[in-house]
């Protein structure tokens, strides 16, 4: 008799679960079938919303780089799945564009991306000297440390980058750092024969070669214990005169002095043409794909790198919020295709091994 009551029990709770579970289901396609036409269908979902941290991603935007600060941002989003956390830094008229674009986008995206805006900000004692720096507004990286004292860490980069690969994996290396490091660089390049810092710097720098800061990782909280925003004024007026890349230049006299705070990324992360225009200078990018594409001296926009200004355009002409995984590729690969030829352009495949396998391991194959 108990017995009989039990099985009974059992299989009323199988059936209560089987139709609890289906339910779940149905709310969970009948969903996705309402947004498919403009919302992405991530594979998976529960991940993403149980996922470990949000990653902080930092640009500085003055003037004419609006068009091309959103376009790393769509980059970022495009091939991450983790939330993504971004602080601008940007003069007052850019502020209500960025405000009504973003907030567009993080509705599009179901809230994969929030977002907040500063002010350009410089110490007032030599804030003639800051702005000219370069190019207007370049150095407020350098005071970042003591501006965002409510953040822990965070990935600044170059309006002129572009993402290919998921940001994760870029952000993990912060776990990599051993108790000296405080932030992440690639080199400016690894060829003495035309490397630019052995052969022309007037000044100290890192290591044999120099950094170039277009990415770099920093652990702010480690950066303030350093005591980094009170080296930067110093050292400006010292070497003002002698310093034509501004805040990099300023990047490589502190880390010249301080070799063991750094952290050295593999030239994948930080690819510019000077690693292809020669010949191939980034075995690893070779070997595993180029992970962030970097347009510096203007080649996503002039005619110098026409492999360089494909992927821009494809990514440009990107709409956030709709399905990536065919379009997007087929664009990269067209423009590519069609592209004159040039060194960089000879790469396609070492350029496109990253998106298709992020967006192939993001997205479900086309349904029928
Ligand atoms: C579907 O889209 C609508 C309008 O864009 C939104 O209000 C709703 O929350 C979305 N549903 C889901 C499950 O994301
Ligand atoms: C920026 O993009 C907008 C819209 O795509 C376009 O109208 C505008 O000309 C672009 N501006 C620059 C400076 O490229
Ligand atoms: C964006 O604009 C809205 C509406 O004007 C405002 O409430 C919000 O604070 C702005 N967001 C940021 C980050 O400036
Ligand atoms: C940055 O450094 C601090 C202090 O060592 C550490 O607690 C924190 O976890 C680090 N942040 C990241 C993202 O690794
Ligand atoms: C640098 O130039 C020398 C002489 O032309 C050549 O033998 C060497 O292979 C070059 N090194 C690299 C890394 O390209
Ligand atoms: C951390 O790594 C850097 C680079 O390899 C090295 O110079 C430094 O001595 C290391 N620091 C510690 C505390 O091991």
């Amino acid at each position: 008799m108990r017995r009989t009551t039990c099985c009974k029990c059992l299989f009323t709770l199988f059936g209560i679960s089987f139709i609890l579970i289906f339910i779940y289901y149905c709310n969970i396609n009948s969903d996705s079938i309402k947004n498919s036409s403009n919302v992405l269908n991530l594979r998976n979902e529960k991940s993403r919303t149980k996922s470990v941290e949000t990653i902080v991603i930092s640009v500085v935007v003055c003037d004419s780089r609006f068009n091309e600060s959103l376009n790393v941002i769509k980059s970022a989003l495009l091939f991450t799945k983790t939330p993504l956390y971004f602080i601008i830094f940007t003069d007052d008229n850019l502020k209500p564009k960025f405000n009504r674009t973003l907030s567009q986008w993080k509705i599009l995206t179901r809230n994969q991306l929030d977002f907040e805006l500063q002010r350009i900000n410089f110490p007032e004692a030599h804030k003639e000297d800051w702005l000219n720096l370069f190019s207007k507004c370049a150095a407020q990286r350098l005071f970042i440390p003591k501006l965002l004292t409510h953040i822990d860490a965070m990935i600044y980069v170059d309006t002129d980058t572009l993402f290919l690969g998921p940001v994760d994996e870029l952000w993990n290396f912060f776990s990599h750092f051993n108790s000296s490091q405080i932030s992440a660089m690639t080199l400016e390049d690894d060829n003495p024969n035309i490397s630019w810092y052995p052969r022309f710097a007037k000044h100290p720098f890192y290591g044999k070669y120099g950094l170039n800061s277009g990415v770099m990782l920093m652990n702010l909280t480690r950066m303030r214990t350093f005591g980094w925003v009170d080296y930067a004024t110093p050292i400006m007026l010292k070497w003002k005169l002698y310093i034509p890349w501004g805040d990099q230049d300023i990047i490589n006299i502190i880390f010249h002095y301080h070799e063991n705070a750094v952290f050295v990324l593999s030239c994948r992360y930080n690819y510019r043409a000077d690693q292809c225009m020669y010949g191939d200078a980034c075995a690893d990018a070779t070997a595993r794909g180029v992970f962030l594409l970097h347009g510096s001296r203007g080649v996503f926009h002039n005619q110098k790198q026409p492999a360089f200004q494909a992927i821009y355009k494809a990514i440009d002409e990107h709409v956030v919020g709709s399905d990536p995984s065919k379009s997007l590729l087929n664009n990269m690969e067209q423009f590519l295709s069609s592209a004159s030829p040039s060194n960089c352009g000879n790469l396609k495949d070492t350029l496109l091994r990253l998106p298709i396998k992020t967006l192939n391991d993001l997205y479900d194959a086309p349904k029928r």
